[in-house]
């Protein structure tokens, strides 16, 4: 017994004098785990005799505890001990400034389609974005587009098959449009189109918007009138534009816009017109009742000409110092 007493002073100065986390887990180990000095002993003495198991056994036991105790409340003392010393290390710098997370913004054809859109929101237009793989009817065929047209040609459009490709122009969407609403319609298409050309005012992808009005007494001054009135909001500004005539399948008559551009020449922006009888009649629509016009904006075209870009492959080079400055 003198023995196990002496052994748990040891064990108490060995805790006192101890100011590691891990020495104390090893004093823990060595002493009192299963197969711990202390516990062992306890076992020899309790086990080999049945009269000291009576009369010591629940002394031992609660010398055992004391010690558990003692290690448990000494590894409290040292946490809290390291934890303070951390906080008084750690100071905290008022006056350091914050950390600056910058965030993402709209791509600037995006940011462009949205305020193209607002502006044909107001005039009761509705949008509807087409799929990109097209079919030769819908693309060429039904807008009076026919076989050894130039712009069929294999160096113009992306040819999946024989009758898929990827559109070549919104346009495709208009019969669409038409074969699923009867008229008056009012409809705007914004989308990726396709072709195979690239420099510096081409890349292979580019972004156009269509517009499409089914209604009777259209003519061609109520599409000057809207056009004129969109350029004008879109450049913020009453800029120099001119309507020349031109040819479309799909419209009589047709005309492309030019707007002057700072060196003071013109630069051509979008094609438009009356869409074409035949293009009405392959929709069953009475042409003598309703009368359209349409019209098909290069967005790329006119985000470079109000920013003065010369080069549109920066569009998709994602490069963040020119995104940034649409921010
Ligand atoms: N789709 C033509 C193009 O890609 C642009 C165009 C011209 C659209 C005349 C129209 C239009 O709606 O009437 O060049």
């Amino acid at each position: 017994m003198l023995n196990f007493l002496k052994l748990v002073n040891i064990i108490k100065v060995c805790i006192n004098n101890t100011f590691n986390i891990k020495s104390l887990e090893k004093i823990r180990i060595k002493y009192i785990s299963k197969n711990g000095i202390l516990s062992k002993k306890i076992n020899n003495i309790l086990y080999n005799n049945i009269y000291f198991k009576k009369k010591y056994g629940f002394f031992l036991r609660i010398c055992k505890l004391n010690i558990e105790n003692k290690i448990f409340f000494k590894k409290k003392i040292i946490n809290k001990f390291l934890f303070q010393k951390k906080i008084i290390n750690e100071k905290i710098d008022c006056t350091l400034p914050g950390r600056f997370i910058s965030s993402g913004s709209f791509h600037p054809i995006t940011k462009a389609i949205n305020k193209i859109e607002n502006f044909f929101k107001k005039l009761g237009f509705n949008f509807f974005y087409g799929p990109e793989i097209e079919n030769v009817y819908y693309n060429f065929e039904s807008l009076n587009i026919y076989k050894n047209h130039p712009a069929m040609d294999m160096h113009d459009t992306f040819w999946l098959n024989k009758n898929k490709l990827l559109r070549t122009q919104t346009s495709s969407m208009q019969v669409r449009i038409m074969e699923k609403f009867n008229p008056p319609i009012k409809a705007l298409f914004p989308g990726k189109v396709f072709r195979n050309d690239y420099d510096s005012t081409h890349t292979p992808m580019f972004h156009q918007i269509e517009g499409l009005i089914i209604d009777k007494n259209i003519n061609f001054s109520n599409l000057k009138w809207i056009l004129k009135k969109f350029l004008y909001f879109f450049f913020e500004k009453n800029i120099n534009i001119r309507f020349r005539s031109s040819y479309f399948p799909f419209t009589v008559p047709s005309a492309e816009v030019d707007i002057m551009k700072k060196n003071g020449k013109w630069l051509e922006i979008l094609g438009c017109g009356m869409v074409h009888p035949k293009v009405l009649n392959n929709m069953n629509i009475n042409n003598n009742l309703f009368l359209g016009c349409a019209f098909g904006i290069g967005i790329e075209r006119i985000i470079s000409l109000k920013y003065n870009i010369s080069d549109i492959r920066i569009f998709f080079e994602n490069d963040l110092r020119f995104l940034s400055y649409f921010k």
